[in-house]
């Protein structure tokens, strides 16, 4: 019996993790709540089950068996940067269920985009008795502070899809591979170009994320990395010469910021050129481009890419207005953080797949990296629709 109800969670949750895309990550809320309840009730997972093994059965099926929290009113406090995005309202929107439905208390706040109202969201977390932190950064390095606290009342801190920086009191870090998610777009890029074989050249603008998000390097780099050789041979040409981060980089990742930075570049540089790529790092300045291009530009109409499959840039991949986007399941990361967050509870083992990879300049935080996945016109409809990501409606 028990090994039946293990191995019906296992093949449950694979098949999420192959249509979520996240290594060996647990399956969206909805599919896996009850399983897990009742593998709880059957029977709690021994310690050495619920460590990261190098059996991945194993790896898979003791989490999900222990997702639900330890008895006893505890409280977890979820401080997400901004409403303005859509991501982030599905990030807190997805935790709280998840958290809630595992059994916890969800203090769950959103800080306009503000680093004092996060700054002062998190102190009240810590003041009103959670037990746990769950934080997205606005800026990575300015909640100092509050972590300082956090650390002096022994509340274990995990650092939610963006790096705490300058800090030693981050217990944890749970995101998507984001210099994969880089590489995925400059792959694209190289592939239809089919830059190993024609002979350009191309011209090539990019649009990066916000310096205080250190993930917005990591996607730049895991881009650029893949494309400078390019450059370099001349194959690719960058008009505006606007080739390092700093160069591109977009403060808060605004839509209208990319925007007028795009109008600035197509006047200056493309009045009678054309352009072929528009690499940006995610989907808010991939909208500014978008919208760039369609009030002031006349030439043929460039490869976009980006990040996170929000719904006006699915529209737009739908229509052509963008050639891709990089899905990065919210549902997935959600559930692999209230996993780890019951993990810590129970004092087990903390599900971790990298630890070299982050270092916030104080210590190399344990992280769990989720996969992103390449996303276009011909596989939305399986990713976000068939997923229950998106209805048909959503995207009309
Ligand atoms: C996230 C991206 C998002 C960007 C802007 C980054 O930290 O990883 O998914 O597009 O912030 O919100």
């Amino acid at each position: 019996m028990k090994k039946k109800l293990l191995s019906a969670i296992l093949s449950m949750t694979m098949v999420a993790a192959l249509l979520a895309g996240c290594g060996s990550s647990a399956a969206p809320a909805a599919d896996t709540a009850a399983p897990a309840a009742e593998a709880a009730a059957e029977e709690a997972a021994p310690a050495e089950e619920a460590a990261p093994a190098a059996d991945a059965a194993a790896d898979e099926a003791a989490p999900a068996a222990d997702a639900a929290a330890p008895a006893g009113g505890l409280k977890v406090g979820v401080s997400m940067p901004t409403k303005d995005l859509q991501r982030w309202n599905q990030d807190g929107a997805n935790m709280e269920k998840e958290l809630t439905d595992a059994g916890y208390e969800v203090d769950l706040q959103y800080a306009s985009n503000d680093v004092q109202t996060q700054l002062s969201q998190v102190e009240n977390m810590i003041s009103s008795g959670c037990n746990v932190l769950v934080i997205a950064a606005i800026e990575g390095s300015s909640l100092g502070e509050a972590l300082d606290m956090a650390k002096d009342a022994a509340i274990p801190v995990i650092a939610y899809d963006r790096l705490l920086m300058d800090s030693d009191a981050v217990s944890y870090y749970a995101t998507f591979d984001n210099y994969k998610v880089g590489t995925v777009q400059g792959t694209y890029v190289k592939d239809t170009l089919k830059l190993d074989t024609e002979p350009g050249p191309f011209n090539i603008e990019f649009t990066a994320g916000d310096p205080g998000d250190n993930n917005a390097g990591f996607f730049f780099n895991g881009a650029y990395d893949v494309l400078k050789p390019y450059i370099d041979e001349g194959k690719l040409v960058v008009q505006s010469g606007k080739t390092t981060f700093n160069d591109v980089a977009t403060p808060s990742w605004a839509t209208e910021t990319a925007q007028s930075e795009a109008e600035n570049r197509i006047s200056s540089f493309y009045t009678d050129k054309d352009i072929d790529v528009w690499l940006c790092s995610n989907d808010s300045t991939a909208l500014g481009v978008e919208n760039a291009l369609a009030a002031n530009y006349k030439g043929k109409y460039p490869i976009i890419t980006g990040q996170d499959c929000d719904i006006e840039n699915t529209k737009n991949m739908i229509a052509g207005k963008q050639s891709m986007s990089v899905f990065k399941d919210t549902r997935t990361l959600a559930s692999q953080v209230v996993k780890m967050v019951t993990q810590i509870l129970k004092d087990e083992t903390v599900d971790v797949n990298d630890t070299e990879t982050y270092n916030n300049n104080v210590i190399t935080v344990p992280s769990f990296l989720c996969e992103p996945v390449f996303a276009d016109a011909n596989n939305y409809k399986e990713l976000l629709i068939d997923s229950g990501y998106y209805t048909e409606d959503q995207l009309k």
